[in-house]
């Protein structure tokens, strides 16, 4: 490409010839053959803006993190003034900033089980990392370093980095990048829908997937075996809400071979399913919990590795023999991050954000389970607060999947889209998937749902036609 086309580009172009997108086809993309980027130029409550001025919803908030909508000024005005004040200075050697700490002792105090201190990162990658280094520490000081393995769920998400992107048990994050890396291990995806056999209720099934994870445990050896991470409630893996009794069994499992729970929050935290934390609603009582996303908003970049008491006292104990704790980021407690961060809980709390998750929430599950719970198509409805997936099956009677290579949840999201509608579909299984801002009315949930109806209609009619299914 010679310099002068390089200058001539419109916007689209320069896209397209110099930004790598994630999960985007790379050759696809640069060659034109997908078009041109969507670029997004502005949002208010539930909506964004593309370049050409058309509105669209975003059920999904971004990618479940703008928990208070667009276009908040409050949370804008605080960023603006921190970065007027002071718009960076690191945390190393006791260098502190006011938002940070009035931040930090914010966290502590309404974060659920008890728990100490705050390390800032920038997401929720960074800070499932910091999570597993912790941990290391944690046993090497106690003078247990065989203890280091960390146990996940396949269809968990943990994040895209080295580590983080291992403790995630989705195989298209792992293809090609040689993860998941040594120590990390998968056990069974805790979802009644697939998983259980016939007959097998709730709580039986919650029973056998502890069982599961003892067994793990035994086969590998407590003693090789530091911590178990999870998410509340599964996102990316498909928005699976836990079995009755799922946590309950789990921790016990947990607590029996003196292994640390990790809850991964980034999702559920700030009032996304109803409670101020996915934790208080299941009875989680973690050693560790990282949070990420609703915590500014996304309107700045924040992120948080929130550690407990019984972790805490150790690395704090430490330091007679290791001396400093020797792990930093450039960016940790950023003040404008905290700033934007503070705001967005005033906004959060001011108006009851975490309620009208509940109630709207609720009311978004109920809307989606009376119009698609019979559909021809639709195996599964299932949610929590402002979390909701449909799931869908070429045989909900004989319960089959359709061929992955018919792409049916990327051709129902972009029918839905099409309508005026963002719901994301996930990436295992034929799966849209819904987590709108937190702001949502009910008006907006009849909106959304009859929108949603028409793409699914159209996408089925055409399904009829292909022969890939009878109705
Ligand atoms: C539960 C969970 N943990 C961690 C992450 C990673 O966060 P980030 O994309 O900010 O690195 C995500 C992102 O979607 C997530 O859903």
């Amino acid at each position: 490409m010679t310099l002068e086309s390089r200058q001539n580009m419109s916007l689209e172009e320069m896209d397209q010839h110099s930004l790598i997108h994630p999960f985007t086809n790379l050759k696809d993309y640069s060659s034109g053959k997908l078009g041109g980027p969507r670029i997004v130029t502005g949002g208010s409550g539930i909506r964004i803006q593309d370049q050409h001025g058309n509105q669209l919803i975003d059920a999904f908030a971004g990618l479940y993190c703008v928990n208070i909508g667009y276009g908040r000024t409050e949370v804008a005005e605080a960023i603006a003034e921190q970065a007027h004040k002071l718009a960076y200075y690191h945390a190393y050697a006791m260098n502190s900033n006011e938002p940070a700490i009035r931040l930090s002792h914010r966290l502590v105090n309404m974060a659920p089980g008890g728990m100490a201190r705050v390390y800032f990162g920038l997401s929720g990658s960074d800070a499932n990392e910091t999570q597993v280094k912790l941990v290391w520490f944690y046993n090497n000081v106690l003078g247990r370093p065989e203890k280091k393995k960390i146990i996940s769920r396949h269809r968990g998400y943990h994040g895209g980095s080295v580590m983080s992107g291992s403790l995630t048990g989705l195989p298209v994050y792992h293809t090609a990048f040689d993860l998941p890396v040594k120590g990390v291990l998968h056990t069974s995806t805790p979802h009644h829908y697939w998983h259980a056999t016939e007959g097998e209720d709730e709580r039986a099934f919650s029973k056998r997937c502890a069982a599961e994870l003892e067994e793990m445990i035994l086969a590998e050896g407590p003693d090789t075996v530091a911590a178990f991470i999870g998410e509340p409630v599964l996102g990316t893996g498909g928005i699976i809400p836990p079995p009755e009794g799922y946590w309950d069994e789990i921790q016990a499992v947990l607590q029996k071979y003196d292994i640390l729970l990790i809850a991964d929050e980034v999702v559920c935290g700030f009032g996304r399913i109803g409670t101020p934390f996915g934790c208080d609603r299941y009875g989680i009582k973690p050693d560790l919990i990282t949070v990420a996303k609703g915590l500014t908003s996304a309107y700045q970049p924040l992120s948080g590795a929130i550690v407990g008491e019984k972790v805490w006292k150790v690395l704090e104990q430490a330091s007679d023999s290791i001396g400093p704790f020797s792990h930093g980021y450039t960016y940790s407690a950023h003040p404008v991050g905290a700033a934007a961060a503070l705001a967005n809980l005033d906004v959060i709390e001011r108006d009851d954000l975490t309620g009208n998750a509940e109630r709207v929430g609720g009311y978004l599950n109920q809307r989606l389970a009376e119009t698609f719970g019979d559909h021809p198509i639709v195996g599964e409805v299932r949610g929590v607060g402002m979390l909701a997936a449909v799931e869908f099956v070429a045989d909900p009677a004989r319960k089959t999947r359709f061929d992955p290579s018919m792409k049916v949840g990327a051709r129902l999201s972009a029918a839905v889209l099409a309508e005026g509608v963002i719901a994301r579909a996930m990436p295992h299984g034929d799966i849209l998937g819904f987590a709108p801002p937190l702001v949502m009315t009910r008006e907006e949930v009849d909106e959304i749902v009859e929108k949603v109806g028409r793409g699914v209609a159209k996408v089925t009619d055409e399904l009829v036609s292909e022969g890939a299914i009878k109705v």
